[in-house]
């Protein structure tokens, strides 16, 4: 293997290079400015740039394919003065050509090295294809089902968040992405943008500093911590301050506090939305404001290559701010290995061998099991085989189930749940039928172009309910297909109401009232107020948006190959009036405990509980399990000593299943309130009908430590108490005290 390119040799390029040359490697392209398909005008004016400053740039967003690649990239070379290749960057999300669930599904499989798995073969299709970095993993702390983009995080905890962040970070990047396979990974988006106010896109962020710190920084450190080589900026505000320009943020915590050494890149656009904003002029300021924060590469706008040689040569900005951002850019090429090879893992052959292999296809279908989480069963699943059942609803037979960010994925590459229960189940008294579109026509998707939201014709209404309630009339079960259209979770898709849409609803009403053994699996890209579903189905199956092999893992499931064991890594509100819902909240004065949740001034609704429908960590099995009080081997700890924490688990059901046994942790007393109860710990164990185990739980001073009223991460002497459980409100609980 060629070496890398010494420190030495680095700065000796960098010393060579002009100043537009390094301005220009901070100049992010999108690969029809290069390409002779490309506009050369138009969008590179729109940007305001030129084409001399476009053969300088130093990336390329959103271009795939081997054979594509390495020619944009040795044309590209042949004319770049110092033979510099480009980085081609690409969202690689939940998959590549073979599409994994959505993230907020793989954070249900409570199982991150699953989602490490994941990572790597979307880092290997990837590879193939040219890619060298991935914007992935998004790791965004989300408590509220209103914003779309729930969809791509895993969800309200950071505990489990920073799991799943430095698992998709390594499955992405290996232990060196120089090797063969990986790409460089690039946590985002920096940083908060998860609480968009009122749950709107882009809106303004209004968080203190300490609950920043104290539940949404920490998944973004994980990822730093885990290696990710790059992060991006979020577009909202923090404080007043856009995250593009914000110099506290990004120099003083990212870059001194998490100690990243790493390429910082602007979220597309985010440089110049600062003007809009109200925070820059123009965009020469805006270009000041994001240099003087840090901010390596412009995504997407030209600010950077129109005015950093100039506000430089006038003495406005201190050259060091490029000189430094430049070699954070050549060094990641480096890292990559491009400038020995710079087509690194690209090869038309190895695309056709590898891309939507078997291998990778099966892991699909594992990670998607492992997605499902069974919200109700009132003893209607698994199914038997043979049985006469209707398969109604707009899901029955439809390929839309990768979601919205699977960008290279193809929904021809799925098969249909139709398909999958028929190669499972050839049965003749199985019926299929769609009953309603996805979408009534009080639903406009605002901005999509008429293909994205195109789905199976659609026939006369009346007709097509019609014949679902007739095809329910005469099944022995009815298994509902029903949920979000794929393209209303993902970005720039809030809702403020979060219900199936009511063309669906209708027809599950209508189908509810001629036969009671319905079943519904639901699809969705956020948790969706499913209060009368889960009212009169008797079964309810989430299986969000599943990816190329979810109709073949939801027959698994449905069927009882694989006995559902997936945990609710956000909670399902009671109805929209309830979020921001989380389980970690803290509680206030006047808590509404048992006792006094029927006293006039407590803290609660007088209209709808407190509690979610379905509570952060939930999610039941075919069978059951029994959980025994905890016994903690001592109750009372100093600092450098631990205790150990055990319960007793029994598989008390008459199936294999697996169980995820979650402990929380509670400060009675501190400095600064602490949650009533935060995830510490789990373990997800598989057992036998009648098999029990001890599942253990070690509680030392790193459980114990938060952000103390002096800024400091400790622990402070008092009481504790220790939960476990198979949920979030659990309360199985012993007390312990820190000496
Ligand atoms: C905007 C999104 O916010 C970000 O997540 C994504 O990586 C970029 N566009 C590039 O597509």
């Amino acid at each position: 293997m060629v070496g890398k390119m010494t420190n030495q040799e680095l700065r000796s390029l960098l010393d060579e290079m002009t100043l537009e040359e390094k301005v220009n490697q901070m100049q992010q392209l999108i690969g029809a400015f290069l390409t002779d398909e490309g506009v050369v005008t138009g969008p590179m004016q729109e940007m305001g740039l030129t084409e001399e400053r476009a053969v300088l740039a130093g990336s390329v967003l959103g271009s795939y394919g081997a054979e594509k690649l390495k020619k944009m990239q040795r044309e590209f070379i042949e004319k770049h003065p110092h033979r510099i290749p480009l980085l081609f960057m690409l969202d690689v999300i939940n998959g590549f050509r073979t599409v994994f669930p959505i993230p907020l599904g793989q954070g249900a499989s409570f199982e991150p090295e699953l989602s490490e798995r994941c990572a790597a073969v979307a880092a290997k299709e990837a590879a193939v294809s040219g890619v060298h970095v991935t914007f992935a993993p998004m790791v965004d702390l989300v408590r509220d089902a209103r914003w779309g983009r729930v969809m791509e995080s895993t969800g309200e905890d950071p505990y489990l968040n920073c799991l799943f962040s430095a698992a998709m970070v390594k499955g992405f990047q290996g232990e060196d992405i120089k090797e063969p396979y990986r790409v460089a990974a690039c946590v985002k988006h920096f940083g908060g943008y998860g609480a968009a106010t009122a749950g709107r896109d882009y809106n303004t962020v209004e968080l203190s500093e300490h609950t920043l710190r104290e539940f949404y920084l920490p998944s973004y450190k994980a990822g730093i911590d885990a290696g990710a080589a790059m992060v991006m900026t979020a577009f909202n505000t923090l404080g007043g301050v856009p995250c593009s320009g914000n110099k506290w943020l990004m120099r003083d915590v990212l870059r001194g506090e998490m100690e990243f050494d790493g390429v910082l890149i602007s979220d597309w656009a985010a440089i110049e939305e600062m003007i809009y904003h109200g925070y820059c002029a123009d965009r020469r300021e805006a270009a000041v404001r994001a240099a003087e924060a840090g901010v390596d590469i412009d995504m997407m706008t030209g600010i950077y290559s129109e005015h950093l040689c100039s506000l430089v040569r006038e003495g406005k900005i201190p050259q060091k701010l490029v000189d430094e951002a430049a070699a954070r850019i050549l060094e990641l090429k480096n890292k990559l290995g491009l400038f020995e090879n710079p087509y690194k893992d690209a090869d038309e052959k190895a695309e056709k061998e590898i891309i939507l292999c078997e291998e990778h296809k099966e892991l699909a279908r594992e990670a998607a099991r492992k997605s499902f989480v069974l919200l109700k069963n009132e003893d209607i699943l698994p199914l038997e085989k043979g049985s006469k059942i209707a398969y109604i609803g707009p899901y029955a037979n439809n390929r839309h189930m990768i979601g919205s960010w699977s960008i290279i994925g193809e929904s021809k590459d799925v098969t249909t749940l139709q398909e999958a229960v028929k190669e499972y189940d050839g049965n003749a008294q199985t019926v299929f039928c769609a009953g309603s579109p996805v979408l009534g026509d009080n639903i406009k998707l605002e901005g999509f172009v008429g293909n994205e939201v195109e789905e199976a014709p659609v026939r006369d209404c009346g007709q097509m309910l019609e014949e679902a309630v007739c095809a329910a009339k005469a099944a022995d079960i009815v298994v509902m297909a029903l949920g979000e259209h794929y393209l209303q979770s993902g970005e720039a898709t809030s809702h403020a109401n979060i219900q199936v849409p009511e063309v669906q609803m209708e027809l599950f009403r209508r189908v509810c009232e001629v036969n009671e053994r319905v079943v519904v699996v639901l699809f969705s890209g956020r948790p969706l107020d499913i209060r009368e579903i889960s009212g009169k189905a008797k079964a309810v199956l989430q299986v969000w948006m599943p990816g190329t092999e979810g109709a073949r893992a939801i027959v698994d499931v449905l069927y009882g190959a694989y006995n559902p064991s997936g945990k609710l890594p956000m909670s399902f509100p009671y109805c929209v009036g309830q979020v921001p819902v989380h389980y970690n909240e803290y509680s206030t004065g006047r808590p509404c405990v048992p006792g006094k949740d029927k006293d006039r001034f407590r803290s609660k609704y007088l209209d709808i509980p407190n509690a979610p429908l379905y509570p952060f960590g939930y999610g039941l099995s075919y069978t059951r399990f029994s959980v025994s009080k905890i016994a903690l081997d001592k109750e009372c700890m100093t600092r450098d000593e631990s205790i150990r924490a055990e319960v007793k688990v029994k598989n008390i059901g008459e199936r294999k299943g697996t169980e995820t046994i979650q402990f929380y942790i509670r400060d009675v007393a501190a400095s600064v309130v602490r949650p009533v109860k935060e995830l510490k710990g789990f373990c997800k164990i598989t057992l036998e009908p009648g098999e029990e185990q001890t599942v253990s739980f070690t509680i030392d001073d790193s459980k114990l430590q938060f952000l103390t009223e002096s800024g400091r991460w400790e622990s402070e002497a008092g009481k504790f108490e220790v939960f476990a459980g198979t949920d979030s409100s659990t309360v199985n609980c012993a007390e312990f005290k820190l000496n």
